[in-house]
């Protein structure tokens, strides 16, 4: 998407690939909103670093992150012994794949570089097949968040008030994003609406990201605090809710997405409020039975214990006397000697989801496995 900064707008790609030096860069999206920065990572082991520490966060973003991480281990074997080069790739696979065990995209994305890979018969056939394979997710997760934006921006009208949580935004993509896709579709249809913006604790990713994303486009919208939403449903000031997903169950309907969603959908459902999750092909678990086989990624007690945020770096003088810059801090909010549980992600049942927005069009979630040809599944 477009990027103001400093008056000078230019257009940015949350995840690359520079072929020159092997790298990947990324927008380091844990300085956002403060500060916007690409950095590299320069190896297969710094690309997990950044999935796991988030540098890099979101389904699709993590899943393109992966699929260049598998091509750019792949690159850096030296020699020509296939078979030391498939434990190789294997080493690499497992050290992406274990970084955030929630989301599916990187898993289903580096099997499919792997899958293009073995059609090469020497290392260097397979190191230049991965590349390709991986630009190629990359850009199909571009080109399905544009068609997610065509189908779903439909569903928003002039004045309507649409609740969105956490950041299934561009950042969380490759670009465009899933649940902002028909809101940015719906803004460049000339359309007037309002976004609520759930702030998303422990993490923030709602009033730090979706909020900075909506800035930069000059979307109205408000940050919302996660408690507040089901007051507004109840005063009518919520028309839609439209959310991302993490994994989506394609045998049963059921969508993994951030801690909280579940709660929103209940609340909306109970107000009749129709409730959309937007997802790329990726993004669906065509093997799974049950949301409870879900792997939920568990974090750190600090994240609900404390916060992260800027300081103003006003009145602080530097020994020199110099004005102190802003810097990053954590504060502890919580009492001092209690301890947290931080589950990352909830699943919602498919009977309090109105429709999944795919590539392909709304869709039942229940009706997904009945679609499932054409909707790429693969045993
Ligand atoms: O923990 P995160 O920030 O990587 O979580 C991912 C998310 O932002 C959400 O769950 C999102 O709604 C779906 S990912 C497109």
């Amino acid at each position: 998407m477009n990027v103001t900064l400093s008056g000078r707008t230019q257009h940015f790609r949350t995840v690359t690939y520079d072929a020159a030096q092997n790298f990947i860069h990324l927008i380091n999206q844990r300085l956002l909103p403060h500060d916007f920065k690409i950095v590299p990572a320069r190896d297969f082991r710094e690309t997990a670093a950044a999935i796991r520490e988030m540098v890099v966060r979101g389904a699709g973003a993590i899943g393109a992150t992966a699929a260049y991480g598998l091509a750019q281990g792949a690159c850096a074997f030296p020699g020509d012994n296939l078979k030391k080069f498939s434990a190789h790739v294997e080493t690499v696979f497992h050290a992406l794949k274990s970084a955030r065990p929630t989301a599916v995209d990187p898993v289903n994305a580096m099997i499919r570089v792997r899958r293009e890979m073995v059609r090469g018969k020497t290392v260097a056939e397979r190191q230049s097949l991965a590349l390709a394979a991986a630009e190629e997710f990359a850009n199909e997760d571009v080109r399905h968040c544009e068609a997610i934006g065509r189908h779903g921006g439909k569903l928003i009208r002039p004045g309507s008030r649409i609740l969105t949580h956490c950041n299934a935004g561009w950042l969380a993509f490759v670009d465009v994003g899933t649940a902002t896709a028909p809101i940015y579709a719906a803004h460049a249809a000339g359309k007037g609406f309002h976004v609520w913006c759930d702030e998303t604790r422990p993490r923030s990713q709602g009033a730090t990201l979706t909020a900075w994303e909506l800035a930069q486009q000059k979307i109205s919208h408000q940050i919302i605090a996660d408690n507040a939403a089901g007051h507004l449903m109840q005063r009518g000031k919520v028309d839609l809710v439209i959310v991302g997903s993490d994994r989506t169950l394609g045998r049963t309907g059921e969508v993994t997405n951030k801690i909280g969603t579940y709660t929103k959908a209940v609340m909306a459902a109970r107000h009749r409020i129709p409730f959309y999750v937007a997802i790329p092909l990726s993004t669906i678990d065509w093997n799974l039975k049950s949301g409870f086989d879900i792997p939920i990624e568990e974090r750190s007690e600090n994240e609900v214990l404390g916060a992260w945020g800027r300081t103003k770096g006003e009145g602080k003088r530097t020994k020199t006397g110099q004005q102190k810059s802003s810097e990053q801090v954590y504060v502890r909010v919580a009492n001092p000697s209690s301890r947290a549980y931080n589950p990352g992600f909830d699943v919602t049942p498919p009977e309090l989801i109105t429709g999944i927005i795919t590539p392909l069009g709304i869709i039942k979630p229940k009706e997904l496995w009945k679609r499932r040809q054409e909707l790429g599944y693969s045993s």
